[in-house]
């Protein structure tokens, strides 16, 4: 039946949830499993063996607490650039003493620093100037640069855009040396008095940010838009010395994928590419919702269908609103009303619709724990320890369950091991890192 039929064929909505059920959901044995494919994963890729996961080393360690001063922060991420000064007490505390954020694109006011018609000087070019705005003037400030991309590293501050995630296209910066570009766009906007130190991965920067306060902390994700894992390697084969290391989780491709999941894959602007991200981060499990509704309006022939075509049309904050939904789920009822234009809902179908985000969410904890499973057994395989594991995103932060479903993914895989570990939030300890990166 097409979409746009006047008339519902009836669909059997339980068995439809059923059916949807048995694809999403991650039995405990499961995750163990998973954990365990991602720890051989993990071990090939430092072996320069080939592996979904790019392990790229960054050239620092975790912070003692004691690193001290002033430094300057650059964190960009996403289209999003956050600038600040901060300083470093010596004994595990930060205080933020400026800071600022930025768009790099803005289409009311007629530019685009991420379109692929722009030249790297432009993008830096810009970034340097709002540099310039924070910097003290008369004092020298050494600065970290948080650059949340996959960077071929090479020593702390040299590192190299491998190819862009997230959207991003500016042209002349894949493959290039993202310190050499900012040290050039800093000389040329003549702000002389910051010097370049280091470039961090985000992952790099939450877990160096939570550690600086907190000794346990060896593993740090970003569970947000986009979705990333670093954990310390305890002797890391480049210097036989402990090592973050910037996993690249998310192109981790051992997951069986769905029929939603590969058709999901199909119409990115990568295919192939990022199989676990577009699995569990929060771009992209709107995008899984829209597929398996779509699905299911085609399988009921709901009229509503026809505008789930269209990229993004259900956001973050819409299954975050179903997730929390309870009783006669009127969350769930306005989201059908006012983003698909479905007024007419059965109390089953709302049912259906927050099954569907349940499970998505669901799976993503999981698959996330799994991992984060994976990465404990490989640098504590009794798990003798206790180990800390710091998060920052939107979905760790915000998704209603989400930090409890990632608990519980622990429990299932590691059973009674998972006591020794915990997550915390980190919020926004990306920019905060790159400033303990500049001060090491
Ligand atoms: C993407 C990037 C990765 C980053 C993550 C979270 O997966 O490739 O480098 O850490 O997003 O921002």
């Amino acid at each position: 039946m097409p979409w746009g039929a006047t008339q519902p064929t009836p669909v059997n909505l339980s068995a439809f949830t059923s059916e949807l059920s048995s694809q999403l959901t991650v039995s405990d044995a499961q995750l163990a499993q998973l954990a365990e494919r991602f720890r051989l994963a993990m071990v090939a890729g430092l072996a320069g063996q080939p592996s979904s996961l790019k392990m790229l080393p960054s050239f620092i360690n975790r912070p003692t607490g004691k690193e001290k001063g002033s430094a300057i922060a650059v964190d960009f991420g996403g289209t999003n650039v956050r600038v600040l000064r901060a300083e470093l007490d010596g004994q595990g505390a930060c205080t933020i003493q400026a800071r600022n954020r930025f768009a790099l694109k803005d289409a009311a006011a007629g530019y685009d620093y991420t379109a692929a018609d722009v030249p790297a000087e432009k993008l830096f070019g810009y970034i340097a100037q709002q540099i310039g705005q924070i910097a003290q003037p008369g004092v020298v400030s050494p600065l970290g640069h948080t650059f949340s991309f996959p960077c071929q590293q090479f020593a702390l501050n040299r590192a190299q855009l491998i190819h862009w995630t997230k959207e991003i296209k500016t042209s002349g910066v894949e493959g290039q040396d993202i310190s050499a570009l900012l040290e050039a766009a800093l000389a040329k906007a003549n702000v002389t008095n910051v010097r370049p130190q280091a470039v961090i991965n985000d992952t790099v920067g939450t877990l160096l940010a939570a550690a600086y306060g907190q000794p346990d902390v060896d593993i740090a994700s970003i569970c947000g838009t986009g979705h990333n894992t670093c954990y310390l390697e305890p002797k890391h084969p480049l210097n036989g010395q402990p090592m973050i290391v910037n996993m690249e989780s998310g192109n981790f491709d051992e997951v069986p994928q769905t029929k939603h999941d590969r058709a999901l894959d199909e119409a990115s602007d990568r295919p192939g590419f990022q199989k676990l991200e577009k699995m569990v981060s929060g771009y992209y499990l709107a995008e899984v919702v829209r597929t398996i509704l779509a699905d299911l309006a085609e399988q009921g022939g709901y009229a509503w269908g026809a505008c789930l075509t269209q990229r993004q049309l259900i956001q973050g904050r819409d299954l975050d609103n179903i997730l929390a939904d309870k009783g006669d789920l009127p969350a769930t009822k306005t989201f059908m009303a006012e983003r698909l234009g479905a007024t007419e809902c059965t109390p089953e179908l709302l049912a259906a619709v927050k099954a569907a985000v349940t499970l998505v969410a669901t799976r993503s904890a999981r698959l996330v724990a799994a991992t984060f499973a994976g990465a404990l057994l490989h640098i504590d395989p009794k798990l003798e320890r206790r180990h800390v594991i710091a998060i920052d995103g939107s979905l760790y932060e915000k998704m209603p369950g989400y930090a409890a479903m990632i608990s519980e993914g622990l429990r299932g895989a590691l059973g009674v091991r998972a006591a020794q570990v915990s997550t915390i939030l980190a919020k926004d300890g990306s920019g905060v890192g790159a400033a303990i990166a500049a001060a090491v």
